[in-house]
């Protein structure tokens, strides 16, 4: 078939001009330990690649105009795996972290965090922080990094943000609304996720997003994370923008 012939199956996979994009995409980054096993190869060996997978998506995101990524990075359930691979993913953060802080200064994305970033190391949230407050300007991109994220957490911290203005006498009990509770989580002022991606083939959340995932779509590819490419994410996005989104209504 010639390169200007027309036709469905003319149509590549990779083809996403012209398609309807989400607006904000959620991904569970998850397989680096099994892409490691695979392999021979210690799980802290997955998670580089991993993070490398994660430098290429976030940018591919950018480049094709999503508003909002929000990657699952660590989870608070994440802290009870072998010592030896919580260090080795702190110390990617900071690799990470401090790559952002230098390079990030030209760029259009803004870097946020999501989750309780308390029970990090202070160097960490010091770079965190920074980056937050380097990058806030910038009018592209919004990454949301989930670090320490976990769903139930997050509105275990609303609650307690609510009770708090709720006994000063700031509101009332009829004050309580989905907007106010949307209102106190992380997330605060961002869309909720219209696709959610899962590699590795879980069908699970995983405490990623709860509140927020009411109505997303949900992606899962049995591809695992660090094998991840910018096809993979074509074709969650063409999938996702045939999709009839009801909202309960018909
Ligand atoms: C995701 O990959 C990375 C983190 C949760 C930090 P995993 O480490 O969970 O990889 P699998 O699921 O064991 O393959
Ligand atoms: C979810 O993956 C958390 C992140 C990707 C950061 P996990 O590997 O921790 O989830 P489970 O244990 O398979 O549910
Ligand atoms: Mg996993």
């Amino acid at each position: 078939m010639g390169f200007f012939s027309t036709g469905k199956a003319n149509v590549q996979a990779s083809d996403i001009s012209g398609i309807k994009l989400p607006e904000h995409i959620g991904i569970i980054m998850d397989g680096n330990g099994r892409w490691a096993k695979k392999r021979g190869l210690p799980r802290t060996a997955g998670h580089k690649a991993g993070a490398e997978t994660f430098r290429r998506i976030s940018r591919y995101c950018s480049d094709i105009g999503i508003k909002y990524l929000t990657l699952y990075a660590f989870s608070t359930e994440n802290w009870s795996r072998p010592q030896e691979e919580v260090n080795t993913l702190m110390r990617y953060f900071k690799d990470y972290l401090e790559e952002a802080l230098r390079d990030f200064a030209d760029d259009t994305i803004a870097l946020r965090f999501i989750g309780d970033i308390s029970r990090f190391s202070p160097e960490l949230r010091e770079l965190m922080i920074k980056n937050q407050t380097l990058s806030a300007a910038h009018e592209g991109m919004i990454l949301n990094l989930a670090m320490n994220y976990g769903g139930r957490d997050e509105l275990v911290h609303a609650f307690r943000d609510i009770s708090e203005k709720l006994l000063s006498g700031e509101i009332t009990k009829d004050d309580i609304s989905e907007k106010l509770i949307s209102d106190n989580l992380y997330t605060k002022g961002i869309p909720d996720p219209d696709l959610i991606i899962r590699p590795s083939g879980e069908h699970r959340t995983s405490n990623f997003l709860l509140w927020q995932s009411a109505y997303s779509e949900y992606y899962i590819d049995d591809v695992l994370w660090p094998d991840y490419t910018a096809e993979h994410l074509n074709k969650a996005l063409i999938e996702y923008s045939k999709r009839s989104r009801r909202f309960g209504g018909v």
